[in-house]
């Protein structure tokens, strides 16, 4: 029996917390300023949606899943990705006929049997936004400037935004068809993946990572350069939008994104910072998902990235810049009766919206002290049984280093700490 943690996952521990909290809320703050509503997906699904939505040929269905019967011997899956999630829901809740037109985002984790390395893991935590219900190319652009807002909210420049177009289901399979005859002539020097690609889906070949097949990847002919008009029509109208938001972007012809489900625009952005895993955010759009679920036809755009390359790029940028949260005031207290005192107050300050702590252990008041430092607390006051009786006590100011007496009521404490503020709340900035 061994207790080590399973391969792939880890803790995320509390002091790394802090960065996760910034990546978190600039996520929720650009949700807000983009009008999108957060939706909570179950981590389990029925296997059949990624099979379908996601695709049997994708490495996601095939070999990074991880998928267990249940006791009713039903197939389940923990979710590798979101989109085919939120796609459900859209039609778990008919949303098709009641209010087709959606913008949603999520958080929270996603499981791959991954090979782990920097970047890689097999519990990983994604943040994502889908737009269902609408095709206009001013969708993709926002979806796109919703990324690009994101990650100036964060500070981060020096990303790259990779662009393309993959083209609609007809145009795919003609792609599809001038990828293998472009690629049949070398397919012997290629990988063993790669040659089972060629029959499967030659698209994925262009994903393919391995040394030797780089090469033929390289001459590949382009999927824009072979787009019906429609198609042709929207990337145009895409781009132009990114243009006059002055949103810069490279066209790749290359890209075309390892899930099954996409359609027309697919984007990458890279960050430098981030080695081997460099794509912090992937997506696009998803056009006919919806109706291979099941629903009406129902267009569908987004992206999702990974938590942890952003908290990667973020410390690497902006390395010792988040600071933990400081506590508001440290209770030292002295005695049975100061330890008394000293809890009744502390619950008392913390229904007010001051964050308390105190010994526990019955310490020397020097550790006490020690605690309090090592705490960053704000304020500190030592609580011994004369002050209990007297109900008066120090207050000392940690950053200015001086002391007042106060009376040991919670009200005219919080007001000695933090003038002027009636709210419990944020009274601390
Ligand atoms: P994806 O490209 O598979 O797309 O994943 C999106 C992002 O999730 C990647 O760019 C990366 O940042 C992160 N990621 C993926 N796998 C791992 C992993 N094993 N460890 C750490 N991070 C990882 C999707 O998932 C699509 N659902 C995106 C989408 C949304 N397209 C349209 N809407």
């Amino acid at each position: 029996m061994s207790y080590d943690l399973v391969r792939g996952m880890y803790d995320i521990l509390p002091d790394e917390i802090p960065w996760w909290t910034l990546a978190e809320e600039a996520m929720r703050e650009t949700a807000r300023r983009y009008n999108y509503r957060e939706i909570r997906v179950p981590l389990v699904e029925h296997t059949e949606l990624f099979t379908r939505g996601v695709g049997e040929a994708t490495d996601i269905v095939s070999k990074e899943m991880y998928t267990f019967p249940d006791r009713g011997e039903r197939s389940l899956t923990l979710r590798p990705e979101g989109t085919a999630s939120v796609a459900r829901a859209y039609l778990t809740h008919g949303w098709q006929t009641t209010e087709p037109f959606q913008k949603l985002f999520y958080l929270g984790p996603m499981f791959r049997y991954e090979k782990p390395q920097k970047g890689r893991n097999r519990q990983f935590h994604q943040y994502g936004i889908e737009v269902l219900g609408a095709l206009d190319p001013s969708v993709d652009a926002e979806v796109i400037a919703f990324a690009w807002s994101l990650m100036e909210l964060l500070g981060l420049g020096g990303l790259r935004l990779r662009l393309n177009s993959i083209g609609c289901a007809a145009d795919r399979a003609q792609y599809r068809e001038i990828l293998r005859a472009h690629f049949a002539p070398s397919i012997d020097g290629m990988c063993d993946d790669c040659r089972r690609r060629l029959e499967e889906n030659p698209l994925r070949i262009l994903d393919c990572k391995e040394e030797r097949c780089q090469a033929p990847i390289a001459g590949a002919p382009g999927s824009a350069d072979h787009l019906c008009p429609d198609c042709a029509a929207h990337f145009a109208a895409v781009r132009d939008g990114l243009d006059r938001l002055n949103l810069a972007y490279d066209i790749d012809p290359r890209l075309v994104r390892g899930l099954d489900y996409y359609t027309r625009t697919v984007f990458e952005l890279m960050s430098s910072d981030l080695g081997a895993q460099d794509t912090l955010i992937g997506g696009g759009r998803y056009d006919g998902l919806v109706e291979m679920l099941g629903g009406p036809p129902t267009p569908g755009i987004g992206f999702a990235g990974g938590f942890e390359r952003l908290v990667l790029v973020l410390q690497e940028r902006h390395p010792g810049e988040v600071e933990p949260e400081r506590l508001d005031l440290f209770l030292a207290t002295l005695g049975e009766g100061g330890r008394r005192a000293g809890m009744a107050l502390a619950t008392d300050l913390r229904a007010f919206g001051v964050s308390v702590d105190l010994d526990h252990r019955g310490r020397a008041l020097r550790k006490q002290l020690t605690q309090a430092n090592d705490q960053k607390a704000r304020f500190l006051l030592v609580l011994g049984e004369d002050e209990a009786r007297a109900g008066r006590g120090k207050l000392k100011d940690m950053d200015r280093g001086d002391e007042r007496d106060v009376a040991l009521d919670p009200e005219a404490l919080a007001e000695a700490m933090f003038p002027g503020c009636d709210c419990g709340c944020e009274h601390h900035e």
